[in-house]
C-alpha cells in the first residue's frame, strides 16, 4: 500500500500500487440539507479482478457505480483510473445499467455495433458485426437482433445491454444488477459465459449484485455496504474459494459455507449494526 502522487490532497490516501482504479473517501449528497447518502467509501479494483458490492436497497450502490462511470460527481473524495482522475464519462469503462439503456431507433444489433465502433474506430466492419452477432447468440439472441428495443421483453432488452457491454471490452466493466430480470436458466448460462470471457481476457469487473450465491460464483472480493442513509463501506471481504468454481460443485468447496452464512448474516443483521455505528 502506498500514496498515490497523482491524487489531488484532499483525497490522498493508502492505495494498492496495482490497483487499476482506486477509490479514495467518496461521498453523495443529493440534497445540501439532509445526511447523504453514503460517504468515506474507499476502495481500490486490480487489473482483472472481479468485484462485487452489496447491500441493501437505497444505501447508494447505483450512485457508486454511476460516480465510477462518470455520469454523476461525488460530493467529496475522488477516484483514480490508470493513473488519472477520472471526471467523467469515458469508453474505457462499459456500463451495463439497472434498466436497460438501449437506443430505441436502433435495433439491437445496431445497438452493439454502434457502441464497438465508437470504442474500437480502427476495427474492420466485417469483424465488428461477427462480434455483435457473437455476444448477441451468446445471451440467447440469434433470433431477435433485427429487433427495436420497444419489440422487446424486459429481460430481452437487458440482454441486449449485457452483450453490448461484453463486446466492447472495456478496461473496467461496471454492471448495476444486470441479471437481476433473467430468468434462472438465462442467468446461470450468461454467469458462466461472464466467468469464461473474465478469465480468457482477464477482464476487470465491478458490478453491483443482491444475490448472494451469484457474488460467491462470479467475485474475486465481495464489498459490503451498510444501511443507508450515510451509509459506509462495511466490510471488504475475500472469496476464499478457488477461481476454477463451477455453480454446481462450489457448494462442496472448503469454506463456502462460511463465507455464504458471513454474507447474510452481514445483509440479515450486521449491515443497521454497521450503519449505527458508523452514524453514532
Ligand atoms: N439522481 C438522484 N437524485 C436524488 N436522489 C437520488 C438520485 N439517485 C439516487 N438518489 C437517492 O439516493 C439513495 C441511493 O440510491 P441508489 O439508487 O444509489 O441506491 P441503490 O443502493 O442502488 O438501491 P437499489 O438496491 O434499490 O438499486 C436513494 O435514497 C435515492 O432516492
Ligand atoms: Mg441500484
Amino acid at each position: 500500500m502506498q500514496n498515490n502522487p497523482a491524487l489531488s490532497p484532499t483525497f490522498a490516501e493508502p492505495h494498492d500500487a496495482d490497483a487499476l482504479v482506486q477509490v479514495s473517501g467518496i461521498g453523495k449528497r443529493y440534497r445540501p440539507d439532509g445526511p447523504p447518502v453514503f460517504s468515506g467509501v474507499s476502495f481500490d479494483i486490480r487489473p482483472g479482478e472481479f468485484v462485487c458490492l452489496i447491500g441493501h436497497s437505497g444505501c447508494g450502490k447505483s450512485s457508486i457505480l454511476n460516480i465510477l462511470a462518470g455520469l454523476e460527481q461525488p460530493s467529496e473524495g475522488g477516484m483514480i483510473m490508470d493513473g488519472r482522475e477520472i471526471t467523467g464519462p469515458g469508453l474505457d469503462r462499459g456500463v451495463v445499467f439497472q434498466g436497460h439503456a438501449l437506443l430505441p431507433w436502433l435495433t439491437a444489433l445496431q445497438n452493439v455495433t454502434f457502441a464497438v465502433r465508437a470504442r474500437h474506430r480502427h476495427m474492420p466492419r466485417h469483424e465488428i458485426r461477427e462480434k455483435a452477432e457473437h455476444y448477441l447468440a451468446m445471451v440467447g439472441l440469434e433470433a431477435a437482433m433485427h429487433k427495436k428495443p420497444a419489440e422487446l421483453s424486459g429481460g430481452m432488452r437487458q440482454r441486449v445491454g449485457i452483450a453490448r457491454a461484453f463486446c466492447t471490452q472495456p478496461r473496467v466493466l461496471l454492471m448495476d444488477e444486470p441479471f437481476g430480470a433473467l430468468d434462472a436458466l438465462t442467468r446461470g448460462m450468461i454467469q458462466e459465459e461472464l466467468l469464461k470471457i473474465c478469465a480468457q481476457t482477464q477482464q476487470t469487473v465491478f458490478m453491483i449484485t443482491h444475490d448472494v450465491d451469484e457474488a460467491i460464483f462470479l467475485a474475486d472480493r465481495v464489498l459490503l455496504m451498510s444501511n443507508g442513509p450515510d451509509a459506509r463501506l462495511a466490510e471488504d471481504a475475500s472469496n476464499p474459494l478457488p477461481r476454477s468454481r463451477t455453480r454446481e460443485t462450489m457448494h462442496h468447496e472448503d469454506g463456502f459455507y462460511t463465507f455464504r452464512n458471513h454474507l447474510v448474516d452481514f445483509l440479515v443483521r450486521r449491515s443497521a449494526l454497521a450503519q449505527k455505528a458508523a452514524t453514532a
